[in-house]
């Protein structure tokens, strides 16, 4: 547990399902006041609010795309009137589509870059704004993937978003560090997560995951939550501009285990 994040002000994106949604409970389960921004899973957001409530932590949702900037500022000012601040943004809001690239058409590329890239940069920009301008040295998480690193064919649109996600979050870690306001990465692998129900639902699919991991099994969505509360809390006071990879090995070139090459 971090006790550093009770009372703590959490706005997380696209927090009704998936690693979202596991965030919120766990930062609940810290007893921080949790934001959840959802798309239009209303329903789901119920649950994870009464979860959070037992748990003992505040929660409240508020509907919104992340792609439009009177959206993410309108999530802010729901934060700061109902809990009164902003401590911790997640930005965490993603989608996925699988095309070949000579098929790919420009709406999908701008859907894609739009919510993974565009609406985590609006999310950044809204926060870091609150936060120099209320002295908060707060902390901004960026949902990222391993595909920042891993080239991912018939997912250009998806690797090209975090590719960004990653020189936007170095590039904002540097510019607000001075203010004691942290920008980190979570570059989460396979997760067993709705975005990924279809593939993981196919034995054949899945087990072809599962050999590009070294540990040898899909990830947990609680796994990246406990993630995100270390990177939030201030045991990673001293954390900014970095990647935390958490994604059982994923990373680790799994092609040349077991001596090969
Ligand atoms: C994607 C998953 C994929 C994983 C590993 C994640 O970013 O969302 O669909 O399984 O990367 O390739």
């Amino acid at each position: 547990m971090y006790p550093s994040l009770e009372g703590k002000v959490v706005v997380i994106t696209g927090a009704a399902s998936g690693l979202g949604k596991s965030m919120a409970e766990r930062f609940g389960a810290e007893k921080a006041k949790v934001v959840i921004n959802y798309f239009t899973e209303e329903q789901e957001v119920k649950g994870i609010i009464e979860t959070i409530e037992k748990a003992g932590g505040s929660a409240s949702a508020i509907q919104g795309d992340v792609t439009k900037e009177e959206d993410v500022k309108r999530m802010i000012a729901h934060a700061i009137k109902t809990f009164g601040s902003l401590d911790v943004m997640i930005n965490n809001a993603g989608i996925e589509n699988e095309v070949p690239s000579e098929e790919l058409t420009l709406d999908d590329w701008n859907k894609v870059i739009s919510t993974n890239l565009t609406g985590q940069f609006i999310g950044c920009r809204e926060a870091i704004d609150y936060m120099l301008e209320n002295k908060i040295k707060g902390s901004i998480i960026n949902m990222s993937s391993v595909h920042q690193e891993i080239p991912w064919p018939h997912f250009v649109h998806y690797a090209a978003s975090k590719g960004g996600v990653k020189l936007m979050t170095e590039t904002l870690a540097l510019e607000f560090a001075p203010y004691g306001i942290r920008v980190n990465c979570i570059a989460p692998g396979a997760i067993d997560t709705p975005i990924n129900a279809e593939k993981f639902a196919d034995p054949e699919l899945k087990t072809g995951v599962i050999e590009l991991i070294p540990m040898g099994y899909i990830g947990k969505p609680e796994e990246i939550a406990a993630c995100a509360v270390w990177l939030a809390s201030t045991e990673a006071s001293y954390v900014t501009g970095m990647t935390l990879y958490a994604d059982g090995g994923m990373t680790q070139y799994p092609g040349f285990q077991a001596g090969k090459g």
